[in-house]
C-alpha cells in the first residue's frame, strides 16, 4: 500500500509548525508510518538553499533565481525523500509544497502562474499532495503571532517574512483562490482560534483518508 500525501499551506504564523505535529502523533497512534517533512528543506541539500532563500541579504535573489532556488529544494526531496517514503507505506507529512511556490511567486511576487505550474511539474515529476491543509488567517493575526514567537525565541524575521503587507494580502488571497479551484484537494479552515480549536478541525478534515 501506498502511503498518503498530505501538505499544510498558508500564510506566516497561521500555524502550520505547530499542527503538522500534532497530526504526525495521531496518525502514529493509529498505527501508521509517518516522515514529517517541511519545505524548503527537508534534505542537506534542500536545507542548504533553505538557508540562501532566507537569509541572503547582501545579494538576495531576483524573483527567477527564487522561484527556481525554491523548485531546486523541491525536486531533491520528491526525489530522494517524499517519494521512497511513499513507495515504502510511509505517511509524509510537509510543512508547506507546491501550493507555496503558486502563493508567493505567482500571486506574491507577479510571476505567471502557467510558467510556475510547468516548471512546478517539472521538478516534482508530477508529485501531487492527496490532501492540503490550508490554515487561513488574517493578516493581524499572523503579524501577531509571529512577534510573539520571535520574542519567545529571540529571533527576527527573515527576509521573506519581511515583505509588506500588501504582499502577504496577496498571497493570502491566492491560497483561497487556489482552495477555490481545487475543493476536493484543498480544505480551507478558519484557524484564528485556539492551537486545540484549530487541531479539532484538521484532524475532522483527514476523515476521507483515514
Ligand atoms: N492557534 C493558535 N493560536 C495562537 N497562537 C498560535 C496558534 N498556532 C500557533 N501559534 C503560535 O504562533 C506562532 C506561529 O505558529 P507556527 O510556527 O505554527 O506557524 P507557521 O505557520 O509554521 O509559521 P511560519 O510560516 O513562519 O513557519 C508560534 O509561536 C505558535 O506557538
Ligand atoms: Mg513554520
Amino acid at each position: 500500500m501506498k502511503g498518503r500525501f498530505i501538505t499544510f499551506e498558508g500564510g506566516e504564523g497561521c500555524g502550520k509548525s505547530t499542527q503538522v505535529r500534532r497530526l504526525k502523533e495521531a496518525l502514529e497512534a493509529e498505527g501508521h508510518e509517518v516522515l514529517l517533512t517541511r519545505e524548503p528543506g527537508g534534505t542537506r541539500l534542500s536545507e542548504l538553499i533553505r538557508g540562501l532563500l532566507k537569509d541572503e541579504r547582501e545579494d538576495p535573489p531576483c524573483d527567477r533565481a527564487e522561484l527556481l532556488l525554491f523548485l531546486a529544494a523541491r525536486a531533491q526531496l520528491v526525489r530522494n525523500v517524499i517519494r521512497p517514503a511513499l513507495d515504502a507505506g510511509t505517511w509524509v507529512v510537509s510543512d508547506r509544497f507546491s501550493d507555496s511556490t503558486f502563493a508567493y511567486q505567482g500571486y506574491g511576487r507577479g510571476l505567471p502562474l502557467d510558467v510556475l505550474r510547468l516548471a512546478n511539474d517539472f521538478a516534482c515529476e508530477g508529485l501531487r499532495p492527496d490532501l492540503t491543509v490550508l490554515l487561513d488567517v488574517d493578516t493581524e493575526t499572523s503579524r501577531a503571532r509571529l512577534r510573539k514567537r520571535e520574542a519567545a525565541t529571540n529571533t527576527t524575521a527573515d527576509r521573506i517574512e519581511q515583505a509588506g503587507d500588501a504582499f502577504h494580502a496577496r498571497l493570502r488571497q491566492g491560497f483561497l483562490e487556489m482552495a477555490a479551484q481545487e475543493p476536493n484537494r484543498i480544505v480551507t479552515i478558519e484557524a484564528s482560534g485556539t492551537p486545540d480549536e484549530v487541531w479539532e478541525k484538521v484532524w475532522k478534515s483527514l476523515t476521507p483518508l483515514r
